[in-house]
């Protein structure tokens, strides 16, 4: 019966506090396995950040940024007083070059720099008001935002381990990515040099530092996830006796945690992620990153849409008929779910339609005796799904316009509430939080017992936390049943604006006092 087979789906897709707390747990452990041994899947690569700046940095420098949504080229300008200013052009990658050869995607990212120099000369140096301008060298100094997962060995150097978030450029696994870019603009002759390398995560930190005046944690919740956070080199233990170690102090560590529990020991896998990742290029990899980030959602929203079209004897959505949208792997896109969330909550109030017991009241037939409140809802529902999962009207009712918008939400809420285990296992790691005792107590992480009121800074950026509805307010609600109100509420969860450029431009002005 479809009361039933709805309760299936709302059991295995919710996730219980137990579960969240148990998660926390195995974090941890895989943050230890990671800072002491190289090549583990959750790889808490050192990233040679050793400090985090304080808004007085200045400079000009360019920055390019490969791996979320878009290919973006960046000049910044570092104004010293907790402010920048910021150029910049976006382009896009094809999926031709994010599975082609490596050195046509790097040829075309020189391509972009080059296209952006033409139609954004630099600054002359009495514009600049940096000391470390450009012209005081015979190139021009760029950053390089790279969102995958690099093995650093340097500032401005460090092997690609793999390719994440549907690319899987041939050739590049095992190369420096400097060494990768810097010759695709030596080809093309250009007078631009790559002295610094940074994560997307770590663009997140420093930029929120740079406009905050401190940052612990910057994390990414758009096509991928990941967090990188500051870490006690003592507790890096896989640096050994190396220069880096014997130093001490702090440095930023690039957790890349969506490869989290790739095993999915703990993970609460459902048949809708087992299908997902199969048919993925990356079978087995990134388990985490595949139940919370923007690349995936709609893909498990729309097997879960599938199996409830296809539902025997008797199907329980849209007749069971299928659109190319629902159809198409990958066609439908998170954003969908983000349109229909925000119809729903956009609409006048009214209590939550618990799909399941009210399944038969929502029939065609029966929809008078819906309220006027939740049917005005629903109908703005019923409107988005017609649009973007490319219906014909008389083939959407009421009823499918609330189960659309109840799987989206069940789909979101398990990110948002999985996002905030990542979020609650740096806390603890970092000391400034702990997980509740047997008792369901929090103990006291203040090793002198009084209770600190220190903002817990935390830099994020990203499509989903950005734009999808109540994602942030669902990932606090987990941090809140993970490490209490107390730390919940000092959390200073804030957009780092620009990060990447920020970040690699702040790098970049680190490296150049090498140069
Ligand atoms: C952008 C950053 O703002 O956000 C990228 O410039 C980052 O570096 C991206 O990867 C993450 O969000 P999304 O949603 O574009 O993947
Ligand atoms: C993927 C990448 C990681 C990046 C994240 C967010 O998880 O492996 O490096 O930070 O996406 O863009």
């Amino acid at each position: 019966d479809p009361q039933s087979v709805l309760s299936d789906i709302d059991h295995q897709l919710t996730l219980n506090p137990s579960t969240l707390l148990g998660l926390v747990k195995a974090f941890l452990d895989e943050f230890r396995q990671g800072l002491s041994n190289y090549n583990h899947p959750m790889a808490m690569i050192p990233t040679f950040v050793t400090g985090v700046p304080d808004g007085t940095e200045t400079g000009t420098f360019l920055a390019l940024d490969l791996g979320g949504t878009n290919l973006r080229v960046c000049e910044v300008n570092l104004q010293g007083d907790q402010t920048f200013s910021l150029r910049q052009q976006k382009y896009k990658v094809s999926d031709t070059l994010k599975t082609g050869e490596a050195v046509a995607l790097f040829d075309y990212l020189a391509a972009s720099v080059d296209a952006f120099l033409t139609s954004h000369p630099p600054l002359s140096p009495k514009e600049d008001r940096s000391s470390s301008n450009a012209s005081a060298h015979d190139f021009l100094p760029l950053g390089l935002t790279f969102s995958f997962p690099v093995e650093q060995t340097a500032l401005n150097s460090g092997k690609i381990l793999t390719w994440t978030k549907g690319f899987s450029a041939k050739n590049a696994i095992g190369n420096d990515v400097v060494k990768l870019l810097q010759d695709a603009f030596d080809r093309k002759h250009m007078h631009v040099k790559c002295v610094a390398l940074v994560n997307d995560t770590v663009g997140a930190l420093l930029s929120r530092a740079y406009t905050a005046g401190g940052c612990v944690l910057g994390s990414i919740f758009g096509t991928g996830t990941n967090g990188a956070y500051v870490e006690q080199v003592a507790n890096i233990t896989k640096l050994g006796n190396s220069p880096a170690a014997a130093r001490g102090g702090t440095m930023v560590v690039n957790t890349e945690w969506g490869a989290f529990n790739n095993s999915r020991s703990h993970l609460p896998t459902t048949p809708f992620d087992k299908a997902l990742d199969r048919m993925s290029i990356n079978p087995s990899f990134q388990a985490f990153e595949k139940m919370i980030s923007g690349m995936y959602l709609g893909e498990i929203t729309r097997l879960v849409l599938l199996s409830l079209i296809d539902a025997a004897p008797k199907s329980i959505l849209f007749q069971g008929k299928v659109t190319k949208v629902v159809n198409d792997q990958w066609g439908l896109d998170t954003s969908v779910m983000s349109d229909v969330e925000e119809a729903w909550e956009g609409g006048p109030g009214g209590d939550d339609v618990d799909i399941i017991p009210q399944f038969e009241k929502l029939a065609k037939e029966r929809e008078e005796e819906i309220q006027p409140e939740m049917k005005k809802k629903l109908e703005s529902v019923r409107k988005v799904v017609v649009s973007k999962l490319e219906y014909e009207d008389k083939d959407v009712g009421l009823r499918d316009a609330a189960i659309v918008r109840w799987v989206c939400h069940l789909v979101a809420r398990r990110a948002a509430l999985l996002s905030g285990v990542a979020v609650a296992a740096v806390v603890v790691q970092q000391g400034t939080g702990s997980l509740p005792n047997e008792q369901g107590k929090q103990k006291n992480p203040q090793s002198n017992g009084k209770q600190s009121s220190e903002r817990i800074r935390v830099g994020v950026d990203g499509s989903l936390i950005q734009f999808y509805p109540n994602f942030e307010r669902t990932m606090r609600e987990s941090l809140r049943a993970l490490v209490g109100e107390d730390v919940e509420k000092r959390a200073d969860i804030g957009l780092a604006k620009d990060g990447s450029g920020v970040g690699a431009a702040l790098c970049a002005l680190q490296a150049m006092k090498d140069y």
